[in-house]
């Protein structure tokens, strides 16, 4: 039995919580800070995910066997290089990468580097550091229209930015150099647009071996029909029709191969998931960007469709044991829809009381409720975010997949609830 301890707060550890507590194996499963949902699941503890003296602490105190890192920013920022450090921590396993390894994420100067020594498939790019505006602005006036401009660090999901037309690229240019996103714009990505279809793939790796998990494709924008502005993530399908025959043995060959040789080639360590964006441009895959973690929405999608003992899994690839295979997976069909609160991506209110209403027998046994901005309150469950709860439908085809999460959808009410009516439209 093992004791866990999972750090995170969204849909996505919602959905970890159910499926690590669905093993034989789990022993204690407490959630770092969680929400309503995962409190449900196994106990909710009040860590800061960035705050590592805490969390190696309540790792002792607990007697915890396994870390799961469910986002970024506690790997960015060096979680594993400080437990790693930490005596009496040695025999703790860590779903998640060191410092070096979470860069692929962390700097898209780096993960660009990596790509070009690797060979991997990426849009065509230059890197351009704050003191270089200059040449910047000149490579940006001479660029095909549009044209991708990416700070290099983390910022919070607002650091890309697709420019139609060079003026507008050139203003971008300069904001962002001169400090938009502090430290994160110090260096400035600049690369060529890519068209096609975007997808999402997953791997869990020791480093050396790797388990292909589910993929799923994401839908990024606020309004159906792809309008509007960006979002953490609207909605979720898996699987992906086109992920098949010979674009799947691309992806497998020219991505993630070579991924996880360069990183064992470039002697960087790398236990944990990686998460390749990538985008199907005329039947050929490219790299979008690489995450050292799971998606959300995708992880609502893609676990519920696992066919395997996940906790296993984790284990595997903490005591080396994993060998490099395709996971095991149902063929039914997941569709996620993401409830949101009126406002989201901009400001919206937190606090409105959530009413769920008894399932339909159709929608009880086919369908979850996945929290993600939920706090439990004594007058009940209150949104506490602008994504409040990822509903996952699971059918053997995509039609009745979609009708179900859609139905699901309707049993829950809060006021200013919103989403998206058209997830895995495009797919049929
Ligand atoms: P990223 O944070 O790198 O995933 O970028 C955010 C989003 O911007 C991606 O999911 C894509 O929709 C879009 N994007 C990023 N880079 C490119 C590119 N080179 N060509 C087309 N779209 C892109
Ligand atoms: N859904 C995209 C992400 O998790 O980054």
């Amino acid at each position: 039995m093992k004791n866990i301890l999972l750090l995170g707060s969204g849909g996505r550890e919602h959905a970890l919580s159910l499926s690590l507590a669905s093993s034989k194996l789990c022993g204690r499963l407490f959630i770092a800070p969680g929400n309503a949902g995962t409190a449900e699941v196994g106990t909710n503890v009040n860590l800061n995910p960035i705050d590592f003296e805490a969390i190696a602490g309540f790792i002792v105190d607990n007697a915890i066997d396994l870390l799961v890192c469910g986002p970024e920013e506690p790997l960015v920022k060096g979680l594993r290089d400080h437990l790693e450090h930490t005596p009496g921590l040695e025999n703790v396993g860590i779903i998640g990468p060191g410092k070096a390894g979470a860069q692929l994420e962390g700097s898209k100067d780096f993960s660009k580097r990596f790509m070009q020594r690797h060979s991997i498939p990426t849009a065509s790019y230059r890197s351009f550091q704050h003191n270089q505006l200059e040449d910047a602005l000149e490579y940006v006036a001479q660029h095909p229209l549009p044209i991708v401009l990416k700070a290099d660090g983390l910022a919070a999901g607002k650091g890309v930015v697709i420019c139609e037309d060079t003026p507008t690229a050139i203003t971008t240019t300069r904001f962002m150099l001169e400090g938009a996103f502090g430290e994160a714009s110090n260096t400035l990505v600049i690369e060529s647009f890519l068209k096609g279809t975007e997808l999402s793939v997953f791997v869990l790796t020791d480093g050396k071996e790797a388990i292909v998990l589910p993929e799923a494709k994401d839908y990024k924008r606020i309004y159906d029909g792809d309008k509007g502005p960006n979002t953490g993530g609207m909605g979720a399908v898996s699987p992906v029709p086109f992920f098949e025959g010979e674009f799947r043995e691309k992806v497998l060959q020219k991505i993630i191969h070579p991924t996880i040789h360069g990183l064992k080639a470039e002697g960087i360590p790398y236990i944990g998931f990686i998460f390749f964006g990538l985008i199907n441009q005329d039947g050929e895959p490219y790299v979008i960007e690489y995450n050292a973690r799971l998606g959300d929405p995708e992880t609502e999608a893609i676990l519920p469709r696992l066919n395997e003992d996940f906790l296993d899994l984790c284990i595997e690839t903490v005591s080396g044991k994993l060998k490099s295979r395709v996971a095991e997976v149902k063929p039914d069909v997941a569709t996620t829809v993401m409830l949101v609160s009126e406002g989201y991506p901009g400001a919206y209110e937190k606090g409105r009381k959530i009413e769920f209403s008894t399932a339909s027998n159709v929608t009880k046994d086919t369908s979850i409720r996945l929290h993600s901005g939920t706090l439990l309150a004594p007058e009940g469950t209150l949104t506490n975010g602008g994504r409040v709860l990822a509903i996952t439908a699971l059918a053997s085809n995509a039609h009745e997949s979609r009708a179900i999460a859609y139905r699901a959808v309707e049993e829950v009410s809060f006021t200013g609830k919103c989403f998206r009516n058209d997830i895995g439209l495009d797919l049929m």
